[in-house]
């Protein structure tokens, strides 16, 4: 098949979460597999930075935008995959995140943005010319996207749309001002359009309008088709049947491969995991800890948000801090609240706890590397990239049993460890109390029952969590999407 894959970010050009490493990493798949995937993104600075071979294609013209739009065309740094670049930089030249100005605020402009964004997605969609390229499939990644699948809904000559939801915490919710103000369709505010509650729902485009919808593990997407989990949209999602499931995402073995990483200072692999505590050691200098080859080191990085259950490690600090030689090493940034506790807990424990508040690519590699555990006590995780490279890593993750985190984890419980498939510790209840009990369950096999750790890192490490078997059930869903489209031409 041919493919458009349309999202706001990509690594390495601009990244702010997991979206990133999978809008990179599944097109690369889909390409070894023999297909013509290509990637389509905003031109914020970095990503034109990056880009190799950038040459202007078209330049578009486009009714209240301000100043003008032109699409570049180029490849991936270190890839030979194709990227499409819309460059606006009255809308995407600017400093900050994607979605955020440098303090953490969203863009007002947030709607015009992705808007535009989703508009110029349409138009490669549908192959006009000069590109003449149409693909079979327009795949779009959450709401930044959504509109684009609702543009292109009506046209007889449009390719087969699917929208993968990331998160479905994040819906792009705007007041009927900013729906007028953007001058859609009017028959588009219905509550069987992108009317939400009164509000505008970008990713209520994605959801109602595409052929197929997933989302990226099959235990989020049977959680979100209830009340507790399902942010409003719960109902909506049931109604859709056959036409929306779980697809795990899985992880770049070339990017994430502890025998071949740039930022480790000492590689290795199952078969020499031995060489993995050279990697603690450097971990415990670059975070100012003791260096103790013995001490059990708890390691998370992460976006500093609610979902995260960040909050919940903090409230295990007193008990952590009272565990003999455990050390914790966190990484994140986000909520300037949970920053401030973090730091503080650190200068209390200067021993045990150390924090880096911000985002660091390298150092993520060396927490992965040199961690004996990584803590992932999310309330909720659609997948969740983290623990998978920690698996990868033969760092044991004790997780949440919830979304992607319960589709990867197996936890060691005695008939796993019997049947050699356990490969970390889960726990139920998302308190301080069930995080407490699976850190002390693993901290006490860590102490006394060393073989056994041992083979839950071997298990983990020899997990296959490559994109291979993901891309193929994309390819699959791909497939459906187009019977669907040719069977219901609008
Ligand atoms: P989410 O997409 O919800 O943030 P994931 O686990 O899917 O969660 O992916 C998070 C990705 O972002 C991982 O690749 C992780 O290493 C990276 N990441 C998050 N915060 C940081 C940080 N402070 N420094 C480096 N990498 C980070
Ligand atoms: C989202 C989710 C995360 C998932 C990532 C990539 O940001 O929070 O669980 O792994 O998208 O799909």
């Amino acid at each position: 098949y041919s493919v458009l894959i349309a999202s706001s970010e990509a690594h390495p050009l601009v990244k702010t979460g997991g979206l990133g490493d999978v809008a990179a990493s599944l097109p690369m798949a889909l390409r070894e597999l023999g297909h013509d995937a290509r990637l389509i993104l905003p031109a914020y600075p970095s990503a034109k930075k990056l880009v190799r071979e950038l040459k202007p294609l078209m330049e578009l013209r486009m009714p209240g935008i301000v100043g003008n739009v032109q699409l570049h065309g180029g490849l991936l740094p270190d890839r030979d995959l194709p990227v499409y670049l819309v460059d606006a930089p009255a809308y995407f030249s600017r400093e900050g995140n994607p979605y955020t100005d440098v303090s953490g605020r969203d863009w007002g402009d947030n709607p015009e943005r992705f808007l535009l964004f989703s508009r110029v997605i349409a138009h490669v969609a549908m192959g006009l010319p000069p590109l003449n390229w149409r693909p079979h499939v327009l795949h779009c990644n959450d709401w930044q996207t959504g509109l684009a699948p609702t543009l292109i809904s009506e046209h007889h000559e449009r390719p087969a749309t699917v929208f993968t939801i990331h998160n479905l915490a994040y819906q792009g919710l705007f007041d009927r001002a900013t729906f007028e103000r953007l001058h859609l369709p009017a028959s588009l505010w219905s509550v069987s359009g992108l009317e939400f509650h009164q509000r505008m729902s970008f990713i209520k485009g994605g959801i109602v309008f595409s052929d197929r919808v997933n989302t990226v593990s099959p235990r989020y997407a049977d959680e979100v088709r209830t009340q507790r989990f399902g942010c409003g949209l719960d109902g909506l999602l049931r109604q859709l049947g056959g036409r929306f499931r779980g697809i795990l995402n899985g992880i770049d073995y070339k990017v994430w491969n502890p025998a071949d990483d740039p930022a480790l200072p000492q590689t290795y692999d199952a078969e020499r995991v031995h060489l993995k505590a050279e990697n603690k050691l450097e971990l415990q200098t670059l975070f100012g800890l003791p260096r103790d080859e013995h001490a059990f080191v708890l390691g998370h990085v992460g976006r500093l948000v609610e979902q995260k259950g960040v909050d919940l490690i903090i409230d295990i600090l007193p008990r952590l801090v009272m565990a003999g030689r455990v050390q914790l090493v966190m990484q994140g940034a986000g909520d300037r609240a949970l920053e401030q506790a973090l730091q503080e807990a650190a200068a209390a424990h200067p021993e045990r706890v150390s924090v880096h508040v911000g985002y660091d690519e390298v150092r993520a590699h060396l927490v992965e590397a040199g961690c004996d555990a990584f803590l992932m006590p999310s309330r909720f995780e659609p997948c969740g990239l983290n623990q998978m490279y920690s698996l990868r890593y033969g760092t044991v993750p004790i997780v949440h049993n919830t979304g992607g985190l319960a589709d990867t984890v197996v936890d060691a419980s005695d008939a796993a460890l019997a049947a050699g498939t356990a490969n970390g510790f889960l726990f139920n209840d998302p308190n301080a109390d069930g995080l407490w009990y699976a850190v002390e369950t693993a901290l006490r096999m860590h102490r006394e029952q060393p073989r056994q750790w041992r083979a839950l890192m071997l298990t983990g490490m020899r997990k296959d969590l490559s994109w291979q078997a993901s891309a193929r059930h994309y390819l699959d869903f791909y497939a459906e999407a187009i019977a669907a489209r040719e069977h219901f031409p609008q």
